[in-house]
């Protein structure tokens, strides 16, 4: 199959290429200069040029909280574009299988567990609602091209990831890149302590991307059988200060941690009901103890 992967220089990009190129497929992998997806005309000549059969589309301006504050005009519109560009580009080309990322962002906020069919069925969390509504317009316009053209455009909703080639020690961060790179920097210049953002108390998932990775390259192989909308994620969370915990015991930091009340922390609680992509055949594997540890090998040592 001719596969065409949007957002392919990124973190999940990278690590989904490095694992299709054990399989025998021809792979697309433009750079933003070669499609930007925000060019509408640009996006439709590309697919128009190189007609794939399989697209991947996990192009998106992302970004930690901050980030999202700082900035929610470009995390709407920009993502807005990016999605309506790609997914239109992919019908006009007569794409047969489109594979849409989502993320959990989507979903009301301070829900117990966020279950697919909770989907627009409460108040988005604020510091990141604009990248959110992107992200749901992009579900929305998939399933209408299923059910208008029958063509299989899917979206997949991972919880939050992070992994090799994450942003460390930048803006567009989030948790646990942000916690290794304070981490690794506290202990090389022996500080005595590290400030936590907020009490700590919030819950957060977070699944190392092979995880995600081998249900995108079990999606070929299996794409009817997934469902139109499905969650991927570990199916159990921490609070931050236990993933500072954690990071602290395998980059062997032993100062303190404060709390900076004055910080924004999102949601109390952010954790995906997993029951559907089990029952499709995928369950992670990484726990966040053997993640963390891949990544800072990997990345710091
Ligand atoms: N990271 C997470 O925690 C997380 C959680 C849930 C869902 N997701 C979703 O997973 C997908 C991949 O995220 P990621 O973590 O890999 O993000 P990332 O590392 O920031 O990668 C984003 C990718 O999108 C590309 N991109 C951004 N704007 C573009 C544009 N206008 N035209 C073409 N390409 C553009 C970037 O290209 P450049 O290299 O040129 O910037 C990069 O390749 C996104 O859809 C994201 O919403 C991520």
């Amino acid at each position: 199959m001719k596969i065409l992967i949007t957002g392919a220089s990124g973190m999940v990009g990278r690590a989904l290429v490095e694992a299709l190129l054990q399989e025998k497929h021809q792979l697309l992998t433009p750079s933003r200069v070669e499609m930007d997806c925000t060019n509408k005309a640009a996006t439709l000549e590309y697919f128009k040029q190189h007609q794939p059969d399989f697209v991947y589309h996990l192009a998106a301006k992302v970004g930690g909280i901050q980030a999202n504050v700082d900035d929610p005009v470009g995390f709407f519109y920009d993502n807005m574009q990016i999605n309506l560009n790609v997914i239109h580009a992919a019908l006009a080309s007569k794409t047969k299988y489109l594979l849409n990322l989502g993320s959990s962002c989507m979903y009301p906020r301070n829900r117990e567990l966020l279950r697919e069919e909770d989907l627009m069925t409460g108040e988005l969390e604020p510091t990141n609602d604009g990248y959110a509504m992107a992200k749901l317009a992009g579900m929305f316009f998939c399933k209408y091209i299923a059910s208008e053209y029958k063509l299989f455009y899917k979206t997949m909703i991972p919880c939050n990831l992070y992994g090799e080639y994450d942003h460390f020690g930048t803006s567009r961060a989030h948790l646990i890149a942000a916690i290794i790179h304070k981490l690794h920097m506290a202990k090389t210049t022996a500080a005595p302590s590290v400030d936590i953002w907020g009490d700590g108390q919030a819950r957060r998932e977070f699944m190392h991307v092979a995880d995600l990775v081998a249900a995108l390259v079990k999606a070929l192989k299996d794409y009817a059988a997934m469902p139109m909308i499905m969650n991927v994620g570990l199916g159990y969370d921490y609070s931050v200060n236990e993933y500072y915990q954690i990071a602290a015991k395998i980059i062997n930091y032993t100062g303190q941690f404060t709390h900076d009340l004055s910080r924004p922390v999102g949601m109390q609680k952010k954790l995906v009901d997993i029951h559907k992509a089990k029952q499709w055949g995928w369950t992670p594997k990484i726990s966040i103890e053997e993640g963390i540890a891949r990544v800072y090998t990997r990345e710091w040592s």
